[in-house]
Formats: C-alpha cells, sequence, structure tokens
C-alpha cells in the first residue's frame, strides 16, 4: 500500500503550526474516516512537557467535534532520525475509532513510509519506552514489518540463501545488521548444525543484499509450506532477485567433488509442494531464469572457473541415496542430487521472484565412491567448494543486480 497522498498533504500543510517550543519536535497526524473526510491536527507541548498532548490525540478531538466517530486510515508525520509510531495512550485513544486492520501510515518527511495497522500496534499500548525502537521492533507480526522497523531504508536488490557450510559469504558484507530467525514471525527455524538461523542484511561490492545462513528442510519433518515465510520476506520487502545455494551430490564423474555448477532446470522427487493447499497451477517451465544464469556463466568464464550446468532431483532424504537409486535418477536426466533448493524455487517463482541456483558439489553420489556419504563429510568440502562459490558471486553481484 503506498502512501496516502491526501493525508499526507494534510498532515504536512499543519505540521509547520505544531507547538512544540520545549522539544522542538513536530508531529502531525491525519485521519481519514468513513465519512470521507480528513482530520488533521499537531501535537501541543506546555511548560510540564511530558503532559504535553500527541498530534493523534489532537486530531481525535477534531474528528469528534466535527462528528466523525470511525477512523479508516491514518497517518503518522514526523522528522528525526527513526520513523515514529503512535504512543502507547494514543494506540488506545485511536483504538477507540479504528479497528485491527485500520491502516497506520509512519511517513518521514524525507520520503520514507512504513505500512503497519492498528492490529500490530495495539498490543503493545502503554508498553515502556514506547518511542524507542526496542519498543516499536516487536510490534509487527510480520517479518516484513520487523526489518523494516529496524532498517527503514534496507531495500535489498538481490537475496542470497546460504545452503550447508555456505553461510560465511555473509563476512564479505559492509554495514551489516542481523536477526535470528527466532525473532521473525512466522520463520521456522532449522535445526541442521551449519545453518545458523539467520538473516543478515547489508552490501556486497556495493549491492544492498539479504543473506539467509540456513533454511529449513522436508526432512526435518516441516510441511513444504514452511519455506514460504523466508521467499515471502523477500518478496516483500520490495526484492525480486533470489540466489539459491546447496551443497549437492553430484552423477557425473567430470564434476568432481569441490567443484561448483549453476542449476538449469530441476526433477521434484519430494512428493509434494509448498503450494499444496493454496494457489494452483504454477508455471514452471522456466524456474532458473535465463538472464541470472547467463551472468554467472559469464562471470565464471572471467574468473576461470568452471560451471558446468546441471539438473538438481530434490530428494526428501534425510538419509543419503542408495547406488541404485543413484543409478535411477541418472537415468531420470538428473546430474546433481540434494536435499533442499526445489520447494524455495516454487514458492518463489509462484511469488513472481527471479530465481537462480548454484550448487556446491560436496561429494560423487552414493555408489560413485569409495567412502560412505556423511553430513560431516558434506560440511568439509562444502568449504572448498564455498569458497569458489563466494567468489563467484561476490563478483557477479553487480550484473546480477542489474540483470
Ligand atoms: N545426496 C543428497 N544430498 C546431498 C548430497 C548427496 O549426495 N550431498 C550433499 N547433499
Amino acid at each position: 500500500m503506498s502512501v496516502p497522498l491526501d493525508l499526507l498533504a494534510a498532515a504536512t500543510a499543519v505540521r509547520a503550526n505544531a507547538f512544540v517550543p520545549y522539544s522542538h519536535f513536530a508531529v502531525a497526524a491525519a485521519l481519514r474516516t468513513r465519512s470521507g473526510r480528513i482530520h488533521a491536527g499537531v501535537n501541543v507541548e506546555n511548560v510540564a512537557y511530558p503532559q504535553s498532548q500527541c498530534a493523534e490525540a489532537s486530531t481525535i478531538g477534531i474528528m469528534v467535534a466535527a462528528g466523525d466517530r470511525e477512523i479508516t486510515e491514518s497517518l503518522v508525520l514526523a522528522g528525526g532520525e527513526r520513523l515514529i509510531a503512535p504512543c502507547g495512550g494514543c494506540r488506545q485513544r485511536l483504538a477507540e475509532f479504528a479497528t485491527d486492520d485500520t491502516p497506520v501510515h509512519l511517513c518521514h518527511p524525507d520520503g520514507r513510509h512504513l505500512l503497519t495497522s492498528m492490529g500490530e500496534l495495539l498490543p503493545h499500548a502503554f508498553s515502556p519506552g514506547h518511542l524507542s525502537d526496542d519498543a516499536i521492533g516487536p510490534v509487527s507480526k510480520t517479518a516484513a514489518g520487523r526489518v523494516r522497523l529496524r532498517l527503514p531504508e534496507a531495500a535489498p536488490s538481490v537475496a542470497i540463501v546460504l545452503g550447508s557450510g555456505l553461510g560465511s559469504l555473509v563476512e564479505d558484507l559492509e554495514d551489516a545488521d542481523g536477526f535470528a530467525y527466532a525473532d521473525l514471525p512466522g520463520f521456522p527455524v532449522s535445526t541442521v548444525p551449519g545453518h545458523a538461523g539467520r538473516l543478515v542484511i547489508g552490501r556486497l561490492s556495493g549491492v544492498s543484499v539479504m543473506c539467509f545462513q540456513g533454511r529449513v528442510h522436508l526432512y526435518e519433518g516441516k510441511p513444504a509450506a514452511s519455506v514460504l515465510p523466508l521467499l515471502q520476506l523477500i518478496h516483500d520487502l520490495g526484492c525480486r532477485r533470489v540466489i539459491l545455494t546447496n551443497a549437492a551430490g553430484s552423477l557425473k564423474r567430470e564434476v568432481p567433488e569441490g567443484g561448483i555448477s549453476l542449476i538449469a532446470d530441476h526433477i521434484n522427487f519430494l512428493g509434494t509442494s509448498p503450494l499444496v493447499g493454496g494457489p494452483n497451477f504454477v508455471g514452471l517451465a522456466q524456474v532458473y531464469d535465463a538472464g541470472l544464469r547467463d551472468v554467472f556463466r559469464r562471470k565464471a568464464g572471467e574468473l576461470g572457473m568452471a560451471l558446468p550446468e546441471g539438473v538438481y532431483l530434490a530428494t526428501l532424504g534425510p538419509q543419503f541415496e542408495t547406488p541404485a537409486e543413484i543409478q535411477a535418477f541418472r537415468a531420470l536426466g538428473a546430474d546433481l542430487v540434494g536435499m533442499s533448493t526445489v520447494p524455495e524455487a516454487i514458492a518463489a517463482r509462484y511469488l513472481g521472484l527471479r530465481v537462480a541456483a548454484l550448487s556446491a558439489v560436496t561429494n560423487l553420489a552414493a555408489g560413485m565412491a569409495e567412502h560412505e556419504l556423511s553430513h560431516d563429510h558434506t560440511l568439509s568440502t562444502a568449504k572448498v567448494a564455498g569458497e569458489k562459490l563466494r567468489r563467484l558471486i561476490v563478483g557477479s553481484i553487480q550484473d546480477i543486480a542489474s540483470a
């Protein structure tokens, strides 16, 4: 929902009249009511400064005097470093005339805007330090709301999902700020070693990126739809490009352990989809974006890195495959095998995101090497291939962002 320009204009027009001789912090509010009228007001201070009247309270007084009783949309306009939300008392006052769904726009004269709702704000009415970042942060019921409240300027161009043992890419981020998945509403937390469970937002080679250190896997017993919140967050923050990475077994001897591969297509052998019970018939003829793949191919050439393309087959796991299964998968056309990525790629396409996916080859698939496969082996070889992925992604990111 974009900024309602009429409410913003009404608030902007009166903000200069705020009576703020003590704090010099002018705030304006504008309310749209069921009658279609817009009322605007400002904060009014007095020498007993904490007793001052907030802009929302002033505006409610004006609205009630005009005979209106139902707020359909509201806006608060203030300067300062951070966006300002209604204080606890004003949330309560507004709630008398609004519903949980009533939009609340937090606006800044420099153009920043955050949309929240009464339902998100009200439970935290009267919490201590109501205007501080700490108090505003936890009130959002959506992951995107939480990220925006803390990083209002974050507009990542590219999202990167880092697979097993590949999380170290975040060390290359500048101006990084992070969120534990546990603090992001709706995010399931992975229990797999090698998955930190953190979102880190920062700049990579000057490009604003969001990196997910860890993901959920279906073998953890989670439904396929548990991948949706991560992709939904990417989408809701306005980011439209996602790079999925994973550790995979190779079905081709010429793509050995320690190598990397670009996913050209996939075979969903999971027997389920994140879209089960939801939207139907999403087209998957072009899951892995041709333009993004071109960028990776070109950059790999420039860096002198081999980047074979392959078809990735997703199995449920958590056990590795048998040699007979690998033979069968080869006959089906698979080049790589792993336990992730496919549900995320499907969810991303449903949301209209452009997807690229890269595998770090941690082993030759079952039956192709002497030793038994293990997760420890995956994590240790993921470091070698992960280093190559890191170089490729760092080198490509500017072109990916503009592709
Ligand atoms: N099979 C399935 N998943 C994997 C493998 C594998 O050989 N290697 C890394 N993840």
